[in-house]
């Protein structure tokens, strides 16, 4: 383990294992999601690992506090936790946040304060989420989108942004699954 991972795993688990047990399973299994794609990673691997294992720390009733979680979960790791801002950016636009923060007339806010990182990461990061359940086992993108569509309601706010995510979550996880298949061909 990297000094990022090192980090990132234990201040995940303080806010999410005791309050949201089934959200901790779902961060690990999406950071185990990371290092199955670490190939196309390179030296970001690390970076996306603990991005991933951090992703929805903004649920975390220790730290919400607009209940937009993206939001909530950079805001955190900015100001409290002091982290590394990449592992910041990538949390704050994980899998098509501006979405969700635009439903929720926060986008301005959310893109004012936090730059994104690059096309690559933000896919790698939507790749790993999108491919792992709730509970943490993989799964594919369009039975988690089903999924949180019969969870929320389609009607919600998040099965209305889910929806309207999903050409551009599909988009990003098929280039993802295209780096893999290149990289398998031209092992590095
Ligand atoms: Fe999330």
């Amino acid at each position: 383990m990297s000094e990022l991972t090192e980090w990132a795993y234990p201040l995940a688990e303080s806010l999410l294992a005791e309050p949201l047990p089934r959200r901790w399973k779902h961060s690990l299994g999406v950071a185990e999601r990371a290092r199955t794609i670490a190939p196309v990673l390179g030296q970001d691997a690390e970076l996306l690992e603990a991005a991933a294992v951090l992703h929805d720390i903004g649920y975390s009733p220790d730290l919400a506090k607009t209940g937009f979680h993206p939001l909530d979960g950079a805001r955190y790791l900015r100001d409290v936790a002091d982290a590394d801002e990449r592992v910041v950016h990538l949390v704050a636009h994980h899998s098509c946040a501006w979405m969700e923060a635009e439903a929720r007339g926060l986008r301005e806010e959310l893109e004012g304060e936090f730059a994104r990182e690059s096309a690559h990461l933000n896919d790698a990061l939507c790749y790993c989420d999108m491919n792992t359940t709730p509970d943490g086992t993989p799964t594919n993108p369009v039975d988690r989108i089903n999924e949180i569509t019969g969870r929320y309601g389609p009607d919600s706010l998040i099965g209305t942004f889910i929806r309207r995510a999903e050409p551009e979550i599909l988009a990003s996880t098929a280039r993802v699954l295209e780096q893999v298949a290149a990289a398998k061909r031209q092992p590095m």
